[in-house]
């Protein structure tokens, strides 16, 4: 059983702090600007992953080989990949959320200095919690306002979007077409959690000082606009706004948990394993390779369905996600900046 807290400084290396302080000009964590039209690849690598481990079955689909060809001609002209990709550099490489990741994660590796880390850290594991599982209503709200263009748009090109949508959806709750049913989103962050912690999930989930309010307020407003879908009329263009909503918040979990692997190793090699702590890392390697793929899926579920002139909803609803992404993200970074 591992100790609950290290109670003294482990042996940190300031030369290390030092050594990220010098990344901090890169723009986005290593493997953010991976091509995300090398699926072939990304599912071998996570598949590689996910069976090094004990306990996980490989259990990705070669997405681009279960689906229809995206290029597969739309009864309406739709909005090109080529746009489209254009739009995510625009408003989701260079926008507010990205910062407030590249602030977060700075900070995550600064707390590593301080020995009151684990009681600074406490709200933090709340808000992830929270947090990371509220995204799957809102992958089901953007699905419900596609599914409600029914009478209203093509069939095909619907169920080719709606297959799109689904699978990441279900990888949440351990589900893979062909394959058995693997451990849940909930339970490989449980492990991730104790193995840093030493303690079970219950002694956040459990503890009513522990609100997650951040993840609550971010929550509220992801709902809000696609429920409202950007606050647009036409069941369609909510439909498109929907789905450009969907691409934005699988988008940034890419740059999310690639830099949150990252930040984790620094912070593990400084304060974690001096103290003899093992971190359980299949969270965080499943989730840094597998929302790259999601990304690649979101991106492909936006060209099988949304007409060429909705590309606007597609891009507010990448701006509004964005702002309230930054949002959370800021809130989290002051909660862990020992700096201020
Ligand atoms: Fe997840
Ligand atoms: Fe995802």
């Amino acid at each position: 059983m591992m100790t609950t807290a290290c109670g003294r400084k482990c042996g940190l290396r300031a030369a290390a702090i030092g050594a990220h302080g010098a990344e901090r000009g890169a723009a986005t964590p290593r493997g953010l600007r991976r091509k995300l039209h090398n699926a072939g690849e990304r599912a071998a690598a996570l598949r590689a992953v996910k069976s090094e481990g004990t306990e996980l079955e490989p259990a990705v689909n070669l997405w681009s080989a279960a689906f229809p060809s995206a290029s597969e001609a739309l009864p309406h002209q739709g909005i090109t990949g080529s746009v489209l990709k254009a739009l995510e550099e625009e408003v989701l490489d260079n926008g507010e959320g990205i910062n407030a990741l590249r602030r977060f994660n700075d900070a995550l590796v600064r707390l590593a200095e301080r020995d009151d880390w684990e009681r600074i850290m406490e709200p933090v594991w709340s808000e992830m919690a929270f947090n990371l599982e509220s995204f799957n209503p809102v992958f089901t709200a953007c699905m419900l306002k596609v599914q409600c263009t029914i009478g209203s748009t093509n069939y095909e090109a619907r169920d080719r979007c709606l297959q799109r949508l689904i699978q990441p959806l279900a990888g949440e709750y351990g589900l893979h077409a062909g394959e058995p049913l693997d451990k849940t989103h909930r339970e490989l962050f449980s492990e991730w959690y104790s193995s840093v912690t030493g303690r079970p999930l219950s002694h956040i989930l459990d503890n009513p000082t522990l609100k997650p309010i951040d993840g609550q307020q971010l929550f509220a407003r992801m709902m809000s606009d696609v429920s409202n879908g950007g606050g647009l009329s036409d069941p369609v263009a909510q439909a498109s706004y929907a789905l450009g909503y969907n691409l934005a918040v699988e988008y940034l979990a890419h740059p999310e948990k690639t830099w949150l692997l990252e930040s984790f190793q620094r912070f593990s090699a400084e304060r974690l394993e001096p103290c003899g702590r093992h971190v359980a890392w299949k969270f965080l390697e499943v989730h840094a390779l597998g929302e790259e793929e999601h990304a690649a899926i979101g991106h492909e579920a936006v060209t099988v369905f949304v007409p060429e002139s909705h590309a606007a909803h597609v891009r507010q609803a990448m701006r509004d996600h964005d702002r309230d992404f930054a949002i959370y993200y800021n809130a989290l970074a002051d909660l862990i900046d020992v700096t201020q």
